[in-house]
């Protein structure tokens, strides 16, 4: 639900539950592949643990990406010039927002992310460590076409998309996502807007299960809070010690799916509705999608974005595309 001036807003019950969150985990447990919504492992614990993961040796795309943002500042100057206001979709805690900001000599940020709290308290440490640029933080949907505030308006804008954020979408999700970006950052003004996304690669399978399964078990824990986060807002007994995490590589999509898998025959309740699993049976609770030069380049020109210049990390891991918003032709 969001509010007048078009801003999310959590909508719950008498009792405080999240009816966002009760609707998709009840219309995802009735499906026959079991399956939730990957946005519902983002609590503040699952944030957290997502924070544990980028330092687990196994998971290497956030290290890669940022290897990648530093290193070629000085072609991220020349390519994208000064003088942009950098709208981030989705504003993470992360040290690479700086390595482009300081890179760049932008006229302005604007962080936009849906989780208020998090957006101010992070928009205040990059204040600190950027003094002198200006930050206008936005709590929205990034989902959506959002207004920016006006005091960028005049600005030629640059999108930030980091972390392969968009292989958490299907293809026809994260196309609508690109096409709103697109709107968000007015494709149709004088200075035509950039976006800098990163985009993880296709490798070897033991490579990419790993990143998903650490021998930690960091990946686990944070699959494993969804079931508890619903056994504590939902009101469900869903015994955790039978379910078991798996990262399970699907060759036909090119993606990683993260299960939780029944360890036996189960049966659990959650706000009042009964729910069964057999031995084996899973909830699919998370796609990270991998991309080739070719497909991600296919992704961009469908949601209205030409790449332009494109990166990798030294081990060719993970990738960074700057991509140009198209203009509308008619033909060919
Ligand atoms: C934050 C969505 C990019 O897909 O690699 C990490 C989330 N899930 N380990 C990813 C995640 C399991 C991560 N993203």
């Amino acid at each position: 639900m969001r509010n007048e001036q078009g801003i999310a807003i959590v909508d719950r019950d008498e009792d405080g539950v999240d009816r966002a969150f009760r609707q998709d985990v009840l219309k995802g447990l009735r499906q026959r592949q079991k399956a939730i919504p990957a946005r519902w492992l983002y609590d503040d614990a699952g944030s957290q643990l997502f924070e544990d993961i980028t330092e687990v040796a196994e998971y290497y795309p956030t290290r890669a990406e940022t290897e990648v943002l530093t290193a070629r500042g000085e072609e991220f100057a020349e390519l994208i010039g000064a003088g942009r206001a950098v709208v981030e979709f989705g504003s993470g805690s992360s040290v690479k927002t700086p390595l482009l900001l300081s890179a760049i000599a932008p006229a302005a940020y604007v962080p936009l992310d849906i989780a208020g709290d998090f957006l101010r308290e992070s928009a205040a440490a990059l204040g600190e460590k950027l003094p002198g640029l200006p930050i206008y933080p936005v709590e929205a949907d990034f989902m959506r076409e959002t207004p920016l505030p006006d005091a960028v308006e005049a600005m030629p804008k640059l999108g930030f998309f980091p972390g392969s954020t968009i292989g958490n979408m299907v293809p026809r999700t994260a196309v609508d996502l690109l096409r709103s970006m697109r709107a968000t950052l007015r494709a149709d003004e004088a200075t035509a807007p950039l976006l800098l996304i990163g985009m993880d690669l296709v490798k070897d399978r033991a490579v990419l299960e790993a990143a998903y399964d650490d021998a930690d078990g960091v990946t686990a824990q944070f699959n494993l809070n969804l079931a508890r986060r619903i056994n504590r807002e939902l009101n469900g007994d869903i015994p955790l010690d039978a379910l078991r995490h798996e990262a399970r590589w699907n060759d036909e999509f090119a993606r990683i799916e993260m299960h939780l898998e029944a360890q036996r025959d189960l049966a659990f309740s959650i706000c009042g509705e009964r729910f069964a699993m057999a031995k084996g049976e899973t909830i699919h609770t998370e796609n990270s999608h991998k991309f080739t030069r070719r497909s991600s380049a296919t992704l961009l020109l469908a949601g209205g974005w030409t790449p332009i210049a494109r990166w990798t990390d030294a081990k060719k891991r993970f990738s960074v595309i700057l991509a140009e918003a198209t203009e509308q032709r008619e033909a060919p």
